[in-house]
């Protein structure tokens, strides 16, 4: 009786083993599934000082799954669209034609510019017109991202396929020896949750009492790719570019990593780690040392789900090391006599309001003053209808963190941000100056909320 209760126990041990570690999402990683790298966009425009660049907003068929194919969006391409690199200080002009069917918009998100430059929702491009606009770059080197921000539009076009990094560097990043061979010990990772049809199509899902999570993830539009490591530190640059999901991302053999930068670049000192959160707009930089673990295999995981496989090569070479100090960042200065806003956030389903009013693109819902320091309050009080945490982000600018519940941030939250989630319950106190003048839009970064009235604007003048 003792040895079968032994067998029965084990039995159930392995089928609950199995079950609190299932396999990837989507087929195993094999070998064509290596990790897509984005093209880094061309720059037309010979000068050092200026750039050029031409992006075409298109329509395309993307294969996901082997032998199938889907109807998917892109940027000079079919789902995704290149890394752009800027320098700071560098004068830009984008030239944007727009090759879909319906409108559309570019929003720089994270990007430092006037309201006229920064693509929301007033700058929708028609069905075949293009939108120019021209800046210059004002602030330190980050790993930012494009997206359209269409009223309405937004999600169903990020789903299917238009989102893309952009990359600043400066003197600073420059100087600090960090892996900054782009596609080599410098990856970009664009994760998303989506869902397939059976046909191999993309299926958006929703219904009223919110967004149905994806069953699979796609990193840089791939399902469960691999990497080959082949230095001893690996930069990942990366994305949570899903409609509503938070990601947690970790190593499978639960080592630590070094965070190195969050929304508007590098923090002053690396943080050591074992995992980052990112909800939906956010982004990190992590290095990750895999000095000693030649002819491995690790996993970057987020819960239980596989994101990247990746391949450590057996003969690593040498390279950046992660230095003690980053960036200048210094403390948010505490200063007193600030005007404070509040920003209270509701949702029921898809749709929500801010401070109890829903999106009208024809009012200004708050004004301020250029240069000017205030402080913003945002909270997401518990209601009987929602339970959810909601990403805040505010267009042309980075903020600071000063407290979270009271308390001073934790260092993933000590840099500059431009995104900053409000789980349910939670009360954010940030220090926020804008540099720009213009309309800029705040709003929860879910972007079916986003698209169903959860969503303000300022002027800032
Ligand atoms: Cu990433 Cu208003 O958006
Ligand atoms: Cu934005
Ligand atoms: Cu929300």
């Amino acid at each position: 009786a003792l040895a079968a209760s032994i067998v029965i126990f084990l039995a159930i041990s392995y089928v609950l083993f199995l079950n609190f570690f299932p396999k990837a999402d989507g087929p195993a990683a094999e070998d064509g599934n290596r990790l897509k790298i984005p093209a880094v966009l061309h720059d037309y425009d010979p000068s050092p000082e200026s750039a050029l660049f031409e992006i075409v907003v298109e329509k395309g068929k993307t294969s996901f799954i082997d032998g199938k194919e889907a109807d998917t969006l892109g940027y000079n391409g079919t789902y995704l669209g290149p890394v752009i690199r800027l320098r700071r200080g560098e004068k830009v002009e984008m030239n944007v034609a727009n090759e879909l069917p319906e409108a559309t918009t570019v929003h720089w998100h994270g990007l430092i510019v006037d309201g006229e430059d920064d693509g929301g929702p007033h700058h929708g491009i028609q069905p075949g017109e293009r939108w120019a606009p021209v800046f210059t770059v004002d602030q330190s080197a980050a790993t930012l991202w494009y997206h359209p921000h269409l009223m309405g539009n937004t999600s169903d076009q990020v789903y299917f396929g238009l989102a893309g990094l952009i990359y600043i560097d400066d003197e600073v990043s420059d100087s600090l020896g960090l892996p900054d061979e782009y596609g080599v010990d410098d990856i970009p990772l664009i994760v998303q949750d989506r869902s397939f049809n059976s046909d191999g199509t993309l299926a958006y899902r929703v219904n009223m009492m919110g967004v149905i999570p994806g069953d699979t993830l796609l990193v840089n539009g791939g399902i469960g790719p691999f990497y080959e490591v082949t230095a001893e530190r690996l930069r990942m640059r990366i994305l949570n570019g899903s409609n509503s999901e938070n990601f947690t991302f970790a190593l499978s053999d639960g080592s630590s990593f070094h965070m190195i930068a969050s929304d508007g670049g590098l923090l002053e000192e690396p943080y050591e780690t074992d995992e980052v959160m990112l909800a939906p707009g956010e982004r990190a930089e992590i290095v990750a040392d895999f000095k000693g673990k030649g002819g491995k295999t690790l996993q970057l995981v987020t819960g239980n789900s596989n994101v990247l496989e990746l391949r450590i090569g057996s003969d690593l070479k040498k390279n950046g090391a992660v230095p003690e100090r980053l960036a200048e960042v210094g403390e948010p200065e505490a200063q007193t006599g600030l005007n404070v806003r509040h920003f209270e956030l509701q949702s029921m389903g898809i749709s929500g309001t801010i401070n109890g009013k829903s999106f009208d693109m024809d009012r200004i819902d708050e004004e301020l003053r250029l240069n000017e320091s205030e402080v913003w309050v945002i909270r997401n009080p518990v209601g009987m209808m929602q339970s959810g945490g909601h990403p805040f982000h505010v267009h042309g600018v980075q903020f600071r963190i000063l407290s979270r519940n009271g308390r001073e941030p934790g260092p993933e939250e000590s840099g500059y941000k431009d995104t900053v989630f409000v789980n349910a319950g939670e009360e954010v106190r940030i220090l926020i100056r804008f540099r720009k003048i213009g309309v800029f839009m705040y709003h929860c970064h879910i972007l079916e909320h986003e698209d169903n009235g959860m969503m303000g604007q300022i002027l800032v003048e």
